[in-house]
This record gives structure tokens, sequence and C-alpha cells, in this order.
């Protein structure tokens, strides 16, 4: 039975900030119904300390340079995943899990290497992985430790090594003394292998290293190989391609799914869809809007707001969009200039917009299910997960075709456009609000959304695939 061993920075429902968690909450436990073995590293963020935690290894040294990190490690249990938890307060115990206020932690290096360094030594000294499966580049220096430092290592000499891109927009780049910090050799340092244009990029370093590169959808894995949306590194992927491809996410319906959600105060499913009007209502009350909002049609939004999500496109044609009879709630937080684009539509629009500005949960899941279409433009999306619950809770979607979510959304389930201009965007909307007038057609366009499948089953049944691939089996 082949064993694997993730390695990333969130998780849910550990630590979570955007879709990289949903994936490590769900695929591993995915794998372990297909019969595999697997385990999550990931650091001790500040309270996390879930029930039945207990202490594996005490005072495990993890050494960087000459200096000693000590490090204890946790594990727990969870539908048959070992999920280890890597305790370095120094690192760990703060705030947030990036950064504080906006501003990212000036040791992100550093602390992301301790959890590279961790995660081997859990290899090595308890799980004896046959894979090593790192994402994003706050693992990507397991692979690469992996193979410079522990070559030689019996232990970790048989490993195989994929590493998945789940945003190539975000690769850890950092200035070149950087390299001296993490005990990294100058030899690695030329553009065959770590270097980038004189920076050192690990994401560029893990995808070398490692035996296969993955990202999140079969569109994105395409688009990461042009100039478009390379991000730089669109040259190093065409190379690589033989050993490239994009395996879709999934969904973990325990969670997401209108008929059981526990966020909701009302249920339904695509046989019953009365519960939904009393979500809309429920989430157009939690939202201060009286009853005048119900008979419109409601847009929601709930992301991070990041230039990555398109929301510029909303900006221009705001006033224009607001002419028509509608209501938009967001939910989201992120760069000061997307927070403005929202706030300043409320401020102008306060009797049909609303934005409810942080992380919230609960929030995310009566929004999915309160709205009638949503929102989600993306300038590039690497795979997209919001769009794929809202198909499951009745909530067409306007999506740009791109990356995931073209691979997910069809016209007969939602509405995309194409080129990146907020005219396409405005005319896109005002084309789902008419139809939304059409009450048959648009409940039989919402049924059709609700019966397709996205389960992690399907998807896990690739990775596993992948993997054993890799182990010649
Ligand atoms: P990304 O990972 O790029 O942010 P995804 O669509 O893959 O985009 O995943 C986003 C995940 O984060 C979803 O589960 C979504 O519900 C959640 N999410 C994003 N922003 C918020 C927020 N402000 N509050 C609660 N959940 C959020
Ligand atoms: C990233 C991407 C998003 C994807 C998620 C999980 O955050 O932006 O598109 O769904 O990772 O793979």
């Amino acid at each position: 039975m082949a064993k694997v061993m993730m390695v990333a920075s969130e998780a849910a429902p550990f630590a979570k900030t955007g879709g990289l968690a949903d994936v490590l909450g769900a695929l591993p436990a995915a794998l372990v119904r297909l019969g595999m073995k697997a385990s999550v590293v990931m650091p001790k963020y500040r309270g996390l300390h879930p029930a039945g935690v207990e202490l594996v290894l005490e005072g495990m040294p993890v050494w960087i340079n000459h200096f000693r990190h000590r490090t204890d490690i946790w594990r727990l249990y969870r539908e048959g995943v070992a999920f280890y938890f890597v305790d370095a307060p120094w690192f760990y115990d703060r705030d947030g899990v990036y950064s504080s206020y906006g501003n990212d932690y000036i040791d992100n290096h550093l602390r992301f290497a301790v959890l590279s360094l961790a995660a081997l030594g859990i290899a090595r000294q308890i799980e004896h992985p046959d894979i090593l499966h790192s994402h994003d580049w706050q693992a990507a220096l397991a692979p690469i430790y992996a193979r410079s430092w522990f070559a030689n290592d019996p232990r970790l000499a048989a490993l195989k090594h994929v590493f998945t891109i789940h945003n190539l927009g975000y690769q850890g780049r950092f200035g070149k003394q950087i390299l001296w910090e993490l005990g990294l050799d100058g030899s690695q340092f030329h553009p065959g292998e770590l270097e980038y244009f004189g920076d050192l990029n690990l994401m560029k370093g893990a995808i070398i290293a490692a035996d296969f590169v993955t990202t999140v959808s079969p569109t994105y894995a395409r688009e990461i190989q042009t100039a478009e949306h390379g991000f730089g590194l669109d040259g190093l992927l065409r190379d690589r391609s033989a050993r490239l491809t994009g395996i879709l996410n999934g969904v973990d319906y325990a969670e997401w799914d209108p008929a059981t959600d526990r966020y909701l105060p009302a249920h339904f499913d695509a046989a019953n869809l009365e519960g939904k009007a009393a979500c809309k209502r429920a989430l157009l009350e939690a939202m201060g809007f009286g009853a005048e909002a119900h008979d419109r049609p409601l847009i929601g939004v709930v992301s991070r707001f990041a230039a990555q999500k398109g929301f510029d496109l909303l900006e221009p044609i705001g006033d224009e969009l607001m002419k028509e009879d509608v209501t938009l709630i967001a939910l989201g937080s992120g760069e000061p200039h997307c927070e403005w684009i929202f706030h300043d539509l409320t401020d102008r629009h306060h009797d049909k917009v609303r934005v409810w500005h942080g992380y919230n949960n609960g929030l995310a899941h009566l929004i999915e299910a309160g709205a009638d279409i949503f929102l989600m433009p993306s300038r590039y999306e690497p795979c997209g997960l919001n769009q794929i619950y809202s198909l499951k809770y009745g909530t067409p979607p306007v999506v740009r075709a791109t990356g995931g979510l073209d691979d997910t959304i069809d016209e007969l389930t939602g509405f995309k456009f194409g080129e990146y201009s907020p005219a396409a965007l405005l005319s896109t909307l005002r084309h789902a609000l008419q139809c939304w007038r059409d009450r048959e057609a648009w409940e039989e366009r919402m049924r059709l959304g609700m019966g397709k499948d996205f389960s992690w089953d399907r998807s896990a049944a690739e990775y596993a695939a992948l993997y054993r691939r890799l182990l010649g089996e």
C-alpha cells in the first residue's frame, strides 16, 4: 500500500486562508478511501490545539546553518489521515498565517524552511512515505533540501517528489542573501536551479527538483506554459511539459452541500428548492436589507480580495450595474485597492450593495446558499472552488473563462465571458439577470448545476494513478 506524505502551510479545518486549505483538508482522506496511507505536515499555528492531538516527538531538532531550531511534533488522526503539527512557537505562534495587518512576516522563508525540514524529519523518523507531495512555495524547500542536503540519506533516497502549483502568482521569491540564511549551497544558485533574475525563487527550485509537477486544473496546466499566465516560469514549464499535468480539484460535499450544511437556516436540494428562499431571506436580513430586496436578483461574492480575482473589472461598471434591479453582497478581505472598490460601491449604492469585510466561514456558506448568482470574474484562476460550490447551492455563477473556471462551468450551468474587459463583464451580468427572470428556465439551470458531481474521489484516483506510475507499479 503506497504511502504519501503531504506538506503544506494550511489545511482545513485547522488553518485556512483560501482554497489550498480545502484541498489539504479533503484530498488526503479521499486517498485513504482509495486504500492508500496518507499524512499531512503543517505548522502548529497560534491556538491550534484540536481535541485528541498528542505529542509524538519532543524536541526534534531542525538544523539550518548551524542554528538549531527546536520543534515538538504533534499528531492527530482525522478520517484515517495522520495530521502532523510542527510546533515551533518562535515561528508560528503569531496573529496570522502569513502576515499581520497586511504585512508579510519578514522571516517567512525561514518559517517555511522549518516546516519543510520538519517534514523530512518526520518522514525519516516516523512515517517513511514513498511519495512526498509538497504544495505551493511554502513547501517548495522540501524537495529542494531532500535532493541536496539529503541526497545520500538512505531513508530518503527512494522517495519520489510531487510538487503541486496551486497558484503560480506566489513563487516565494527572495533576495539572494536569503540563500545563506536557508543554508543553501551557492553552487545551486544559477539559472538552471534556484536563481531567477538574480533572486532566489523557491517555486522554481521545486519545479526542477520534483519528479512530477501538477497543477489544479487541465486548462491552467496549459495556460502556465504561456507568456500570459506563466509569471516568467512559462519557459521552464514548457521544458517540463512531459512531467507536468493538471488534475482538477474536487469538492468536499460533507462540508459544502445545501441539503446538510450546518451553517444554513434551511436546507434544500435539487428535488426540493424551497429552503433556498429562506436562506436568501436570512442573508438579506443579516446584511441589513429590508423586504424590498427579496424580489430582486441577488449577486454574491466570496473571495480573497486580490488582483487575481478580477474585481477591478467591476470598478468602471459599478454604477451602470446598479441601474439594474439587483442586490450585491460581497464577503472578503485583502488588497486595499480591491477593498476600496467594494467600499466605494457600498457608499454610493447603499440601498443595493453591502460588503462584509474579513473572513467568515459561516457567512461564506450563507452567501453560496442565499445568492441567486455567484460572481467570479478572475483574471486567472488555477482551479477555483467557490464556483463549484455555487453549482451545488443552486447559484449559477458568472465567471471568466480561464483556468479551472473554464473547466468547471458551461453555458448551461452558468455564464462565461472570455475577454478581460469591464464591458464583457457587464453584458454577461445583464444577460444573467435577464435569464433569472424566466423562473422555469432558471430553475432548470439551477438543477443542472446541482446535479454535477465534482467529488474528490475522481481527482484522488488521478493522483493515486500518478503516484503508482512514479513508483513503477
Ligand atoms: P483561492 O484559494 O484562490 O482563494 P478558491 O476558490 O480555491 O480561491 O478557494 C477559496 C476558499 O476560501 C473557499 O473555500 C472560500 O469559501 C474561502 N474564502 C475565501 N474568502 C473568504 C472569506 N472572506 N471568508 C470565508 N471564507 C472565504
Ligand atoms: C489557489 C488558487 C485557486 C485554487 C486553490 C486550491 O489558491 O488560487 O484557484 O482553487 O489554490 O487549489
